[in-house]
């Protein structure tokens, strides 16, 4: 971060210094996990559920940190204050505001924030020095501690945005105004806690809404809650389109997926055409690479630059869409990272395009947050798994007793011939499987983050010989 010194930050942050020389200077990172202090850093205690950063103070100063951000008195420098996330959001303030030549992108959605970051930031990182989070760093700590890593030598900041209810968003864009703010889609993520679609519009276009009159809004043309955004910035708007037919600037047409479900398309934007083939795996990856294509042809990216870009991204963030080829010849995707009705029914398109020639199954665990829409949304994608593809899925198996109403929805279908398979926990869902699976056929492990399917993922990946 850029230099400041501990009567700087006591007066950015309206604290109180103690123990402290007001001319000794933080240069180093800011951090929350005191086993990640490291010489010149601040580090910030917060009480948790389970401990109390301040009770690490002393060891993050032996460490190298120059001083601590608290909220009760410790024993070594520090500066008092009485909340450390207003206190961070007042530091990442003033460094964004010391730092006028950083470009700010904020990008928002229910789904694929982080997949878009990931590819934004691969082709923004080619135009000059860029700081973006690591994975799902996007929270009312996340975003702070990111924008404090930029400093004179940063030329762009690539953020993601997240929501869990009205006025997130617009706090994290008064941490760091950005010009450029990408809406994804507005979907079903959280929507239990914001109450509806609608309400899920309203947070996710408080990004719009911050944008300068002269910032760009790059809007996904195909979702209308989205693209009706456009009445609510002053910004410029840019949007994206992966239909077939559509008057959006940045669009994706001949859009085709290899056997492993990686898309190819062709990228159209005013200035040519160029073809595009992606290592990610999903047709879902296609809307968000046209929007980190939007965003970088905003920042002055040819459209060479970016399709070469696009093709060479790589999954940055762990358990999206990862496809593992067994020896066996069983093929396992890995997207545990988190679930919601939009994602499970993109990666289930994913898993039956691979399953080709092969059976498909799918280890579901539940969706969390939906609400009072949370039995009828998995009873959906239980018939839409049943549904899909010539005959359904070979095998549902739900895992844990709030995933079970997905078998009650694919048992709707009368026509299905595959199993419903009940598990209490991950464990019994492997044992289910291991007398089942075959050469060529194709297993998707997905879940709300709380379920932990990764590890079940994981088991799965391993074995057969690895
Ligand atoms: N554009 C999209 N539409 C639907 N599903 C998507 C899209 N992009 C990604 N996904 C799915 O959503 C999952 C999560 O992706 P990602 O982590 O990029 O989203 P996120 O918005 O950052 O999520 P979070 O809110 O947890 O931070 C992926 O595993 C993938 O299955
Ligand atoms: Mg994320």
């Amino acid at each position: 971060m850029i230099p400041l010194s501990l009567a700087q930050i006591a007066r950015v942050t309206g604290g109180q210094l103690c123990h402290g020389d007001p001319d000794a200077v933080v240069s180093g990172e800011v951090v929350i996990d005191s086993r990640r202090a490291g010489p010149g850093g601040l580090f910030a205690a917060v009480a948790g559920e389970r401990s109390d950063g301040h009770d690490f103070a002393a060891a993050a100063v032996a460490a190298g940190a120059t001083a601590v951000l608290a909220t009760r008195p410790v024993t070594v420098p520090s500066v008092l204050v009485a909340d450390v996330p207003a206190a961070l959001a007042a530091l990442a303030r003033s460094v964004v505001d010391a730092l006028p030549a950083v470009r700010i992108a904020g990008i928002t959605g229910s789904s694929g924030k982080t997949s878009t970051k990931d590819l934004a930031a691969q082709l923004v990182e080619r135009l000059g020095p860029t700081i973006a989070p690591a994975g799902s760093y996007n929270n009312e700590f996340g975003h702070p501690l990111t924008v404090l890593r930029a400093d004179a030598a940063t030329r762009y900041l690539v953020l993601e945005l997240s929501a869990r209810g009205i006025g997130h968003i617009a706090y994290l864009c008064r941490v760091a105004p950005p010009r450029y703010g990408v809406v994804l889609n507005v979907g079903h993520a959280h929507a239990g806690e914001f109450g509806g679609l609608d309400q899920v519009a309203r947070a996710k276009g408080e990004l719009a809404e911050a944008l300068p009159a002269d910032g760009v809004a790059i809007l996904n043309a195909d979702d209308p809650r989205v693209l009706a955004m456009a009445g609510r910035t002053e910004a410029r708007i840019v949007t994206f389109s992966s239909a077939p037919v559509s008057d959006a600037p940045v669009r994706a047409v001949d859009i085709r997926l290899d056997d492993l479900g990686r898309p190819s398309f062709t990228l159209l934007t005013p200035e040519g055409s160029a073809p595009v083939t992606l290592r990610l795996h999903g047709a879902h990856n296609v809307p968000n690479a046209l929007a980190a294509a939007a965003l970088a042809r905003e920042l002055g990216m040819d459209l060479d630059g970016i399709a070469d870009g696009l093709g060479a991204a790589v999954a940055r963030s762990r358990w999206r869409m990862e496809v593992h080829q067994r020896p066996d010849g069983v093929t396992v995707i890995n997207d545990a990272y988190n679930a919601n009705p939009e994602s499970v029914r993109a990666a289930i398109d994913a898993l039956v395009h691979l399953a080709q020639g092969g059976r498909a199954f799918a280890v579901l665990g539940h969706m969390a947050e939906l609400g009072g829409t949370s039995r009828a949304s998995h009873e959906d994608i239980g018939e839409y798994a049943a549904r899909i593809g010539d005959s359904g899925l070979a095998g549902l198996i739900a895992v844990g007793e709030e995933a079970a109403p997905l078998l009650d929805g694919a048992r709707r279908v009368r026509s299905w011939t595959g199993e419903a398979l009940a598990a209490p926990d991950g464990a019994a869902a492997l044992e289910l499987l291991a007398n089942r699976l075959k050469p060529s056929d194709v297993v998707l492990v997905k879940a709300s983050r709380a379920a932990h399917l990764e590890g079940v993922a994981a088991a799965l990946e391993g074995e057969a010989g690895q």
